[in-house]
């Protein structure tokens, strides 16, 4: 049979870039998403479907090899919070049951499913770090941050099972910040104000910020992002029991990034309406993270440079 890649949630943010980017690499692929296609490749097997319909997972596994998992199906934090009932379902239950799904496949087909898993700087807390590692004091205080970390740890219990017998499972995750893309502007998360903001100082809106201008998190963008999660995905293996990564291009406060964008678009207006939900949040989340373990396993290199970074995202 076929090596096939599985992908969840391909229509989101992450999902539609690291499709194209697989696509690009010829690869056999199975798209699965609750919604339509955005724009159709000829060459993916499109399903529209739930990842919480067991049944199908299951058939999948079963009638096609699938040797990569690319699980980006989710609720973000803002709406997981609004929602914990469906993110328990979506953002645990289900990927447990992929995870499963990959590890008792990967041990039938005698070989290892490698798996990519995209966590979170939300597994933070519950009081904000600078230059956090990934050992750092983890206590999230969200629903979505809880969802993660359940799933960091599940995935890389099973990994280490998979170790010993040389079969089963090889879990790969990425803790990211927010990620700003060029063309999309995404919702339901706490870090969506930076991609928000850019689009409407270019769009000569006006932006409400929910949080307040002292904030600082941390930065990536859209295209070290993808090519993270391709570079991570693409190693023999990482020599590491670490199984989850840091990585960030940039952090700064959300002063600098409108002092930045009224130097850029002098007309651009920003004004301040704190919510809670989101302040409470981003107040638990690490204001930096440190990415040396990223650089050491697999060579995740960053720029680090505010300016530069934004420069680059509004010139595209
Ligand atoms: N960007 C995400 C959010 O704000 C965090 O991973 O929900």
């Amino acid at each position: 049979m076929k090596e096939t890649i599985l992908i969840t949630g391909y229509n989101g943010e992450l999902g539609s870039k690291t499709l194209k980017k697989l696509v690009s690499m010829g690869k056999s692929i199975i798209a699965l998403d609750i919604n339509d296609p955005i724009e159709k490749i000829h060459s993916v097997s499109y399903i529209k479907d739930t990842i919480t319909n067991y049944q199908l997972i299951n058939s999948i596994f079963k009638d096609y090899h699938i040797t990569k998992v690319y699980h980006f199906a989710a609720l973000l934090s803002q709406t997981a919070s609004q929602n914990p009932e469906l993110a328990f379902e979506i953002n645990e239950k289900a990927s447990k049951n992929l995870i499963d799904c990959s590890y008792t496949f990967g041990i039938k087909n005698n070989c290892i499913t490698r798996f990519f898993f995209p966590s979170s700087i939300a597994v933070y807390g519950p009081t904000k770090i600078e230059n956090a590692s990934e050992q750092d004091i983890i206590k999230p205080t969200t629903v979505y941050g809880n969802n993660k970390l359940i799933i960091e740890e599940y995935g890389s219990k099973l990994h280490e099972k998979s170790l010993s017998k040389n079969v089963g499972l090889d879990f790969r995750s990425i803790r990211f910040p927010g990620v700003i893309s060029y063309d999309t502007v995404p919702t339901g998360g706490t870090t969506d104000y930076a991609p928000q903001m850019i689009n409407n100082a270019k769009k000569g809106k006006k932006f409400e910020c929910k949080l307040s201008p002292n904030t600082i998190l941390p930065f990536i963008g859209i295209d070290k992002t993808i090519t993270s999660i391709i570079d991570i995905m693409g190693l023999k293996t990482i020599e590491s029991k670490l199984r989850v990564f840091n990585v960030q291009e940039a952090s700064f406060s959300i002063k600098e990034l409108s002092d930045f964008l009224l130097r850029k678009f002098p007309s651009f207006q920003i004004t301040y309406n704190k919510d809670k939900n989101f302040q409470s949040v981003a107040d638990t989340w690490p204001s930096s993270l440190n990415c040396e373990k990223a650089n050491k396993f697999w060579n995740f290199s960053t720029e680090k440079n505010f300016e530069v970074f934004i420069k680059k995202i509004i010139n595209k």
